[in-house]
């Protein structure tokens, strides 16, 4: 069951970011894990647009329900955030999903976050969750930006390191910026493998890692805790965007794909690049979907005929029967693919 929340306060984070915060429902309060993420649906001249949002508010801690969006160059959701949407606007949004929490089973003693940009927001929800319950934990925050500028979150990211000087270990990097020696914890240049690899290299014991960045981030990170413990174990990812490799789609052509959704037979044609998802809204027909990225399942759909392929997936998903297919990342192989949803 979807709901529908009033924007109650927009704060301008940096000059390309916003945050919305939400006001809880009166009857039904809307229940979250920290880093997890809300899905915004909008109607705009006529035809429907879904976009999930990390929650930036945690749980216990911040009262209302906040996200933290960034325009994106040509983006229409992200600018429509940021340009249009007011004090006063209802939103309808999607319950909370998400798996980029905090895993309550293992006690590490130090975590760590590696963000880029937007990127801090499911970061921030669940960092504030671990300075404010979990006492025994440190957390080391690696946060790439361009400059001190277009840091989102930076004066609550001062404000908790005051708050908990011992436990939460800041570094950030600014690859727009001469670094000013006198300030540690500023580094110039992009979180790279080598400087993951410095960072990592004052810890032995076990540790759990949050990425969240592009892919670039994320090989770079996950390169370097190869390389010092031998081993990727207790790393977490969240990916904003599908990653297609255009060497997949060498076999893929444009094809003609039978569609069933709520008892309608569609014909769409499915341009090669292009998933069954994105085909069928370009044709309005209105699947359901929230993330794009292959993680939620919403779009889950069965294939009747034919042959597809999912392409861009980063998670292993056992969860999937052999005839189920994810449309947001599924791309036809043969002539008579037929898909029900
Ligand atoms: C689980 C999840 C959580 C997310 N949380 C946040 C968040 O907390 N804050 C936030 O700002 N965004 C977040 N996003 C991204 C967000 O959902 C949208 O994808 C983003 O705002 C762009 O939407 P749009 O409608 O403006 O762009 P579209 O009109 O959909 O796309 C326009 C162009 O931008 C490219 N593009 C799409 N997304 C991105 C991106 N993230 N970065 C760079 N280029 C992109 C597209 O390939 C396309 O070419 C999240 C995404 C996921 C899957
Ligand atoms: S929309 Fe989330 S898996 Fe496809």
């Amino acid at each position: 069951m979807n709901y529908t929340l009033k924007v109650v306060e927009i704060r301008k984070e940096t000059e390309d970011t916003v945050t919305l915060c939400f006001k809880q429902p009166g009857l039904k309060k809307i229940k979250y894990l920290p880093g997890q993420y809300l899905t915004l649906i909008f109607r705009i001249n006529g035809r429907r647009y879904i976009r999930p949002y990390s929650f930036s508010s945690c749980p216990g801690i911040d009262s209302f329900l906040e996200i933290t969006v960034k325009r994106v160059e040509n983006g229409l959701i992200s600018n429509h955030v940021n340009d249009v949407v007011e004090v006063g606007d209802s939103i309808e949004v999607m319950p909370p999903m998400g798996d980029f929490i905090y895993h309550e089973e293992y006690q590490f003693t130090d975590i760590y976050f590696w963000g880029v940009g937007s990127g801090i927001t499911p970061l921030l929800s669940i960092i504030k969750y671990i300075l404010a319950e979990k006492p025994a934990v440190n957390v080391h925050l690696n946060y790439g930006n361009r400059n001190l500028e277009s840091t989102i979150f930076k004066d609550r990211i001062e404000a908790l390191k005051s708050k908990y000087s011992e436990r939460f270990i800041i570094r950030h990097f600014h690859t727009k910026l001469m670094v000013d020696e006198s300030n540690p914890y500023l580094i110039q240049g992009r979180i790279d493998q080598e400087k993951a690899l410095d960072i990592l290299g004052e810890h032995d014991g076990e540790t759990a890692h949050y990425i969240c960045g592009p892919a670039g981030l994320k090989e770079s990170v996950k390169s370097a805790i190869q390389l010092k413990f031998g081993k990727i174990d207790h790393v977490y990812s969240e990916d904003f965007e599908l990653v297609k490799d255009p060497k997949d789609f060498e076999n893929i052509h444009t094809q003609s794909v039978g569609l069933v959704f709520q008892g309608n037979s569609h014909a769409i044609e499915v341009v090669k690049g292009k998933s069954i998802l994105e085909a069928a809204l370009n044709a309005d027909i209105e699947l359901p979907y929230s993330c794009q990225t292959g993680n939620c399942s919403t779009c889950k759909g069965t294939l009747i005929s034919g042959e597809a392929k999912m392409i861009g997936l980063t998670k292993q998903r056992d969860d999937l029967s052999a005839n189920e297919y994810l449309l947001c990342c599924t791309h036809p192989l043969t002539e008579n693919v037929h898909i029900e949803i």
